[in-house]
């Protein structure tokens, strides 16, 4: 046991069921239909190996999409065969979640065998919209469709997931309310390295915000900014475009209707709370670049067009972010500074990374766009620590119990 729950360690699998949460949602190619990057494949297979190497009958649950941010649900089919060729063995698949065939599969596997479940979120109870309207408690997940169909066909939950710890949905929290649950080995070292890294980051402590996902990304600078822990928030992307037009800055017509039409508008309010209390800790772009025709431009902050849209921070803001990276002590990397996928609009994160790469500092980055950026630039041995989940890193650094942490407490006592 450690924190109070059980590890790979307290459990004997041979023979026996074990329903396996792992998060190998990955940035999917919207034309190819192909996936962007297989970090987080790669990183829960130790735990698997390890599950079907010791005898389980292994059953893979997994989300690929989100409802609210991207709303691009997809089937885990290509994960599937990706795992596969990292373990060197057949991971079967079934296009079903917990309906008869997926149950009747289920009830055929051999101990060592591996069977990948269809996208959990093609459940509405497994959507995050669903979560946030209906609140659930943990002992009423476990009384939905899904936990009910499956918990009965296994032995043992195990959660592999780090990276959706921060979300409160039944293939997370509501197994642990009737089966003995455990954590799995990724889920184990993110937990382990996070905590004792939070105890006492060395100063100055830097955090980089960017990306789209507006509501982890202010609730973390809120909280890190509150507790004192963050020294400088260097921002970017949505982030950024959100707190300049708090500050009345032009961010241009298309960025403005992007941020409404999203229903991020609140967010705007927030950030001028934000911003007038915390002024001297929040770095903005002091320049940003936008794109007329497929080519860059760019405009100090203040002078970007009226009809642009911004895509990107401008060169001297990411030279000034250099700065700041190199001269810290720790650095927490959230989001990407722009459409880094794209050549005219990935200047920004690329220089970021390549501070990231160069700094004596202590480096975290989590989040799938950013574990994708930190592949792209070739980076990803020169960073300290890569942690798989970016929302579930943002919701641990807030020092809020996450709720899988909750519900695997409860099911290692089971
Ligand atoms: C992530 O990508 O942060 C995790 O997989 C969780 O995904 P979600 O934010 O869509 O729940």
């Amino acid at each position: 046991m450690r924190f109070g729950i059980r590890t790979l360690d307290d459990i004997d699998v041979n023979g026996k069921t074990v329903l396996c949460r792992i998060d190998i949602n990955q940035p999917v190619d919207k034309e190819k239909k192909t996936l962007k990057s297989i970090a987080r494949i790669k990183a829960c297979v130790p735990t698997l190996k390890e599950l079907s190497d010791s005898g389980a009958k292994l059953v893979l649950m997994a989300h690929q999409g989100s409802d609210i941010e991207y709303k691009n649900f997809y089937t885990t089919e290509p994960h599937g065969k990706v795992l596969s060729e990292l373990l060197g063995k057949e991971v079967q698949f079934i296009a079903d979640v917990c309906g008869p065939a997926a149950i009747e599969k289920i009830k055929a596997l051999k101990a060592g065998d591996i069977l990948l479940l269809d996208n959990v979120r093609f459940m509405s109870e497994e959507q995050t919209l669903f979560e946030l309207k209906l609140c659930l408690t943990h002992e009423q997940q476990a009384q939905t469709v899904l936990v009910q169909k499956l918990a009965p066909l296994a032995d043992y939950y195990v959660c592999d997931a780090f990276a959706a710890a921060h979300r409160d949905q039944p293939s997370l929290c509501g197994f642990e309310q009737i089966l003995p649950s455990a954590m799995g080995r990724l889920f184990e070292k993110e937990y382990c390295v996070l905590s004792e890294l939070m105890e006492a980051p060395e100063r100055p402590c830097t955090f980089v915000l960017g990306g789209a996902k507006i509501a982890d990304a202010f609730l973390m600078m809120e909280t890190v900014l509150k507790a004192g822990v963050a020294d400088h928030i260097l921002t970017g992307g949505l982030v950024a475009n959100i707190l300049l037009a708090a500050k009345g800055e032009e961010i241009g017509k298309a960025s403005m209707d992007y941020i409404y039409k999203s229903n991020y508008g609140e967010y705007i309010e927030k950030a001028k709370g934000l911003y007038d209390t915390y002024k001297s800790h929040i770095v903005l772009p002091k320049d940003l670049a936008y794109t007329e025709d497929g080519v860059r431009k760019e405009a100090l902050t203040g002078s970007v067009p009226a009809e642009a849209g911004i895509t990107d921070i401008g060169s001297s803001a990411a030279e000034e972010y250099q700065e700041y990276i190199r001269t810290s002590k720790t650095v927490f990397v959230n989001g990407p500074m722009g459409i880094f996928e794209e050549a005219p609009t990935e200047l920004g994160t690329k220089m970021v990374w390549d501070a990231l790469g160069d700094t004596q500092a202590y480096t975290v980055i989590g989040g799938g766009d950013s574990i994708t950026a930190t592949t792209k630039y070739g980076k990803t041995d020169a960073i300290s620590y890569i942690c798989t989940g970016g929302g579930a890193l943002i919701r641990f650094l807030t020092g809020e119990e996450l709720p899988v942490v909750k519900a695997l407490r409860h099911g290692s006592g089971i």
